[in-house]
Parts: structure tokens; sequence; C-alpha cells
């Protein structure tokens, strides 16, 4: 079954503590979701590894850090922590994507690639089988609270055949636009890591939205 990677990425930052101890109560969460924007790959800063470093060891949640940065070879080992499970870099971003994930890979963490929206499958059809985690954006990057492009979902489906067919287990995520009125459909495409941000973190009862996903993802309402 799918599990939830709530994004804090719009998030009261000034209640951050509150907001993780809702996320990692409810057991549709499997991760967090950490945006690194750097102003130049996407035009939007967030923060980065000062923020991932202070919120390692404050949660259970397994971090699952998305780069959205150019060279995001330059600082990579300042984003592992003892939280860390993924770092994703986008292929956009790699001239050297095959050196990249080796990079992260020496780091002791798991790596992931993110396809914007424009970038066709066939960009990882060389370094599938090194990868842990493929996160098909359903968004172009850069903002919480935008709308999901319906590509992703046709992405998804091709690359769970792909995935299949030659045998590979890494996981499919995707990222952005998540709510509850599409989340079942994307589940049903392939997704096995769901990112969501502002439907949670903005939503009045972050917790209730938190239990009607999980119930989503069972299969209920
Ligand atoms: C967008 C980020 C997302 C963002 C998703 O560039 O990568 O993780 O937080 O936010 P929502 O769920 O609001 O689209
Ligand atoms: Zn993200």
């Amino acid at each position: 079954m799918a599990k939830l990677s709530p994004s804090i990425l719009t998030a009261d930052f000034t209640n951050l503590g509150e907001m993780l101890q809702v996320l990692e109560r409810h057991p549709a969460s499997g991760w967090l979701h950490l945006d690194v924007m750097d102003g130049a790959f996407v035009p939007n800063i967030s923060f980065g590894p000062p923020v991932i470093r202070s919120l390692a060891g404050k949660t259970k949640l397994r971090f699952d850090v998305h780069l959205m940065v150019e060279e995001p070879g330059r600082f990579m080992a300042d984003y592992v922590t003892e939280n860390t499970e993924y770092l994703v870099v986008h292929q956009e971003a790699c001239l050297h994507l095959d050196r990249t994930l080796q990079l992260i890979q020496s780091l002791g963490v798991k790596c992931g690639v993110a396809l914007n929206p424009a970038t066709p499958l066939s960009a990882l059809e060389y370094v599938l089988d090194k990868v842990d985690q493929v996160l098909v954006m359903g968004v172009n990057p850069g903002f919480g609270g935008q709308s999901f492009l319906p590509v992703a979902l046709a992405k998804m489906k091709a690359l769970s055949e792909w995935r299949q067919a030659r045998g590979l287990d890494f996981k499919i995520a995707t990222d952005g636009g998540v709510n509850a009125g599409n989340l079942q459909e994307i589940a049903a495409a392939g997704a096995d890591i769901i990112v969501v941000g502002s439907a949670i973190t903005n939503a009045e009862d972050p917790s209730a939205v938190l239990e009607q996903f999980g119930s989503i993802l069972e299969g209920g309402a």
C-alpha cells in the first residue's frame, strides 16, 4: 500500500514541532518530505541543511529530501542526517547523473531521481537499475499549492510497467497537487510514495486530513 510523504514546504514554521507530532502520529505517514530550493533551479528559495539538521533526531519520520537545486553534488553530504533515507536529485539539474547517484550511495543513503513534467522517462533509461526512487513531478517544481498535471499518471503507469519488465524494485513517488479528490487515482497509477504538502499542512485540521487520506489509501472513503 502507498504511503504518504508529507511536505512541510508551506507549513507554519513557527509551529513546526507541533506539525511534526501530528504527521508522525498517523500510520499513513511514511516519511517527511523536505523541499530544498535554491532560487536558481526553481524560482523560489526554501531552506537548506541547517534546518534539516535541526529536525534530525527530533522526529521518528525518515527524511525524503527533494533537492531542487543546481549542481546538487556540491553540498550533498550536508543533507545526510540520522533520519535521512532518500536524497532525491533532479535529472534536469545533473550533468553527470550517474556520478551524482554514486555519490549519494557512497554517503550511505538511498538515491532518487526526480523528473519534471516535461522530462521523458527515457532520460532514466541507463540509470534505472541504480535508483531507489523515481519521483514523478505532478507539478512544475518550485511552489506548493499548484494543480496536479495528469501527465504524471501516464508516466507512473509506464514506469510501473518498465519496473516489472526489468525486474527492478525502485519506489515510484509523485509530488505536487495531491488532494483528497485525486489521491485514489494517483495510488492506482502505481505510486508507492505520495508527497502531500498544502492539502495537509494548510488544512484547518491536518490530523483529520491525514485520517481521510489514510482511509482512501486503504480503499475506504
Ligand atoms: C513543489 C514541491 C512539493 C510541494 C508540494 O515544488 O516539491 O513537495 O511541497 O506541495 P503541494 O502538495 O501543495 O502541491
Ligand atoms: Zn517536493
